[in-house]
């Protein structure tokens, strides 16, 4: 078992898992998913449109011809993980995974990288995002000189402003050649903080007491994550809009919770 693994403290992936009904998940993860759902009923409708958007994201960047991604805060594996959907598009596609968490990546390793030519699982932090680019699996299976796309999503907002994830992701754009891509989903709490202030509390109060509270953004810092780039429709977009686009059941406070975009380097 890998050293620091504590299952008394809710940890981000494991709720996450949790709330997607998975099974790699313990008590502390379970009672935190229990306590957000009882805050916000359509969390875990949230948590399958998110899934769902990504799905949507790789398939909508793999039609552009992209054979290559990176993907920075894989979660505990699910169902239709990246280089699934990705093999799905365009067998053979290059994909590596890449999460600061050892248990995270020990499933990762165990369930995901099961074909070595094509998938490869790196054990780093995006806040360094030069040891990410440098690590000699993304160079194995990444070259910088062809298209490719960068995927964190859900993982911005689990970095403080301290720790400049702006930089972080200017960093890993710079490196793409233009043609490339880069797939984001954030946090916002603005609606919440003002309509409900007291379920936005409480559902940071889970996250503080996590492995990795909580650090939602505006929309205009959001924003700045995509300088530079330009999205494709529908946008900086609430993640149920991407995932599906006639849905109805969204409530207005909701709806700009979770914002996903795709965007593409000219
Ligand atoms: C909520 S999960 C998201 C999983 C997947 N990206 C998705 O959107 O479905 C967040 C993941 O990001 C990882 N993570 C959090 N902070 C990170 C960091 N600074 N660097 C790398 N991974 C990080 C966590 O360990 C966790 O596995």
């Amino acid at each position: 078992m890998p050293p620091n693994f504590d299952t008394s403290v809710p940890n981000i992936a494991r709720i996450y898992d949790a709330m997607l009904g998975g099974k790699d998940n313990f008590a502390a993860d379970r009672d935190a998913a229990d306590r957000l759902t009882e805050v916000e009923p359509l969390a875990p409708l949230y948590a399958r449109q998110h899934r769902e958007f990504i799905g949507r994201a790789v398939r909508l960047v793999a039609g552009y011809g992209i054979r290559q991604f990176l993907d920075v805060g894989t979660g505990l594996p699910t169902m239709d993980n990246v280089h699934q959907i990705a093999h799905r598009q365009a067998p053979g596609s290059h994909v590596v995974y890449v999460d600061n968490d050892p248990n995270v990546c020990a499933h990762a390793r165990a369930l995901l990288a099961d074909d070595p030519g094509t998938v490869a699982v790196v054990e780093e932090d995006l806040r360094r995002p030069e040891e990410i680019l440098a690590h000699p699996e993304t160079r194995r299976l990444i070259d910088f000189d062809e298209p490719l796309c960068v995927l964190v999503t859900a993982v911005l907002h689990f970095v403080p402003d301290a720790d400049d994830p702006h930089r972080s992701i200017r960093v890993l754009t710079e490196a793409m050649c233009p043609g490339s891509h880069l797939v984001i989903s954030h946090i916002t709490d603005e609606e919440v903080r003002r309509t409900r202030p007291d379920d936005n509390r409480t559902g940071m109060d889970v996250f503080a007491k996590s492995n990795a509270p909580m650090h939602p953004r505006n929309v205009p810092d959001i924003e700045r994550f995509l300088d530079g780039l330009d999205r494709h429709e529908p946008g900086l977009a609430c993640i149920s809009e991407w995932a599906a686009p006639n849905l109805s059941v969204i409530r207005d406070d909701l709806r700009d919770t979770w914002l996903g975009a795709v965007a593409r380097k000219p």
